[in-house]
């Protein structure tokens, strides 16, 4: 399939590297880019040899938001009836291999929703976030108000909805938006390293351990712990826990099997 908003790759044969590219418009996600970046997502996903997802922008932009020349003619009709933006959005939900955002630049609005939305960020020392959609008269509307709390507390989320200004990188590390801070050269290397550390781990098990850290923003503790549980005892019936067992009992480096 071939892309006009975004750019796919792969790397090493078993991470998948989707970038966004719309430049002169700051990488704004409009329904094109949205259908696109779900289908290359879809496709990594089904792809055996992909272990690990990268989502990245360039690097004066992640994303500047949602297309705001797009939306700027919406009415509630349109925007009711035709469920903007469940229909294109969610997608990135039901991928079940690890995503990283790998964020350089703006972060702001649907852009910083769509980093949150990925399973951890990596941020470049330039990147700033922001949910600035209260000075266009609206709210976040793809999880900003639900992700940004959970990821770094009330009193920051509320300072950001409320005022729309912007969270340096530095900020976003301490407040725990992002898992880690490099300089801007090192961004990409930094994310790729991560990917295929993580594509090199039993499959089976990198999926349930999402599945189970996701599982910890949906349940109380007793009932996500039990979830977790029963997910750690069914690793057991895979080859990969023998593999990774027995290659430390012997010394050795592990050769997963993804079964
Ligand atoms: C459409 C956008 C855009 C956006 C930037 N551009 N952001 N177009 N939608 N979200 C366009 C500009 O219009 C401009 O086009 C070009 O990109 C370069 O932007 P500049 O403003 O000239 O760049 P700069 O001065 O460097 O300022 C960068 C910026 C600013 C601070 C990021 O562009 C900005 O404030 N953008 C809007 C950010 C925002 O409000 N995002 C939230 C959107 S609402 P031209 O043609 O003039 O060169 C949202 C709701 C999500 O995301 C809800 C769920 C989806």
């Amino acid at each position: 399939m071939s892309y006009a908003m975004i750019e796919v790759r792969t790397e090493a044969e078993k991470v998948g590297i989707i970038t966004l590219n719309r430049p002169k418009q700051l990488n704004a996600l409009n329904d094109q880019l949205m259908n696109e970046l779900g289908a290359a997502l879809q496709a990594f996903d089904a792809d055996e040899r992909i272990g690990c997802i990268i989502v990245t922008g360039s690097e004066k932009a992640f994303a500047a938001g949602a297309d705001i020349s797009a939306m700027a003619k919406y009415s509630f009709a349109d925007v009711y009836k035709g469920d903007f933006i469940s229909r294109n959005w969610e997608t990135i939900r039901s991928i079940r291999k690890p995503v990283i955002a790998a964020v350089s630049g703006f972060a702001l609005g649907g852009g910083c929703e769509l980093a949150m939305m990925c399973d951890f960020i990596i941020a470049a020392d330039n990147a700033k976030f922001g949910q600035p959609e209260i000075k266009l008269g609206v709210i976040p509307g793809a999880g900003g108000t639900q992700r940004l709390p959970r990821a770094v507390g009330k009193a920051k989320a509320m300072d950001m909805a409320l005022t729309g200004r912007m969270m340096d990188a530095e900020e976003a590390e301490r407040a725990g938006l992002v898992s880690r801070v490099v300089p801007l050269g090192k961004l990409q290397d930094e994310a790729l390293g991560a990917a295929l550390t993580i594509s090199d781990f039993s499959r089976v098990a990198v999926m349930a351990a999402k599945e189970s850290v996701n599982r910890a923003f949906e349940s109380g503790l007793s009932d996500g712990v039990m979830f977790e549980r029963r997910l750690f005892h069914a690793l057991f019936a895979t080859e990969d826990q023998k593999e990774g067992m027995d290659a430390f009992l012997n010394k050795r480096k592990a050769v997963f099997t993804h079964r």
